[in-house]
């Protein structure tokens, strides 16, 4: 491991990002691979480090309301109520993009994901750097998410320059995305931020399913390499662990929603050091936070099957 590969060095982070390097973000959701999102080289390096396709749109953080703006041609209401309200927050909108956004960021896309991060080292990197950092999820592409600086560095090793610590993120699950491009906006990934404490500001379009329809967010997505088993009650568990002798494990979400989404990605990452063979999780309910964590348990369990073993 190379030294100080890890630190909490805010001027290092910003001496890199400026000289088009790639940096570990800390975010209240998950770690960011973040590069400068006016740098064509730097945003070609996240898609090679991540193995993740051209045409997969990365969100760009920025340190206020303000500055998102100006990332955006066409600035809606949906998404000035959703920001003012919830940055810094896991909220990410999706807006027309302005001239500046390069299409590389937006996968050719003519909008733009932008969103101001709840985490005190972010926001003191994005408020020194002043202009956008691209960042999507900081592990290899279709894998587990990160949640600790650790994480980083155990997928990404030597391809990331250096891993801002900000500890464990309080959060755990990716940001809500929204698109407030459309006249009546749209929740397409649940997250952080829950559908009801949106619909509580603004009218959503009633198409939700709670399964996240973003460009780019494939059925088979955040998955361990043991074999993820979606029960709704422990009952269930019990009762499909039948005769296997593969080694398992039960984790229920059902419990403490909050709290397990905090612990999921570090939870799973588990399971597989720990040589898990088959995860049996409960679902939590389809509401609140419930929404998001069966988001991505569902599609950790469509990769986990789909993988060779
Ligand atoms: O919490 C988060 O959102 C984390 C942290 C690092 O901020 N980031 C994250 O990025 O989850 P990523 O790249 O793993 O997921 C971003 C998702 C992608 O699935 C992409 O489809 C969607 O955002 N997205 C980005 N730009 C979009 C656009 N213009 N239109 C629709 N979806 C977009
Ligand atoms: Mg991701």
């Amino acid at each position: 491991m190379r030294r100080g590969v890890i630190g909490s060095d805010v001027g290092r982070a910003l001496e890199i990002v400026r000289n088009g390097g790639l940096v570990g973000l800390p975010t209240e959701t998950v770690y960011g691979l973040a590069a400068d999102a006016s740098q064509k080289t730097a945003i070609a390096k996240i898609f090679s480090v991540k193995g993740r396709p051209n045409n997969h749109p990365l969100i760009v953080h920025v340190s206020s309301l303000d500055v998102a703006r100006t990332w955006s041609s066409q600035w809606t209401y949906s998404a000035e109520i959703l920001g003012s309200t919830y940055w810094p927050g896991p909220l990410s909108v999706i807006v027309q993009k302005s001239s500046i956004v390069l299409d590389e960021v937006t996968g050719g896309h003519q909008t733009v994901a932008v969103r101001v991060p709840g985490h005190e080292l972010a926001l003191e990197l994005l408020q020194q750097f002043k202009g956008g950092l691209a960042a999507p999820s900081a592990n290899k592409f279709g894998k587990v998410s990160p949640t600790t600086a650790q994480h980083v560095l155990d997928d990404l090793g030597d391809d990331v320059d250096y891993i801002l610590d900000g500890g464990p993120c309080r959060v755990g699950v990716e940001s809500t995305i929204v698109d407030c491009s459309l006249e009546v906006p749209v929740v397409l990934r649940p997250g952080g931020i829950t559908a009801e404490a949106i619909e509580s500001i603004v009218a959503l379009d009633n198409v939700d399913s709670g399964i996240s329809r973003a460009p780019g967010m494939l059925l088979a997505h955040y998955a361990p390499l043991c074999e993820v088993v979606l029960v709704e009650n422990m009952q269930q568990a019990q009762g499909s662990l039948g005769d296997a002798n593969s080694k398992y494990r039960i984790l229920d979400a059902s419990i403490d929603p909050t709290s397990f989404a905090s612990a999921m990605y570090s939870l799973l990452r588990q399971c597989d050091l720990d040589g898990i063979q088959k995860l049996f999780v409960v679902l939590p309910e389809p509401i609140g936070i419930g929404l998001a964590i069966r988001d991505r348990l569902t599609k950790a369990a469509h990769g986990s099957k789909n993988q060779s073993r």
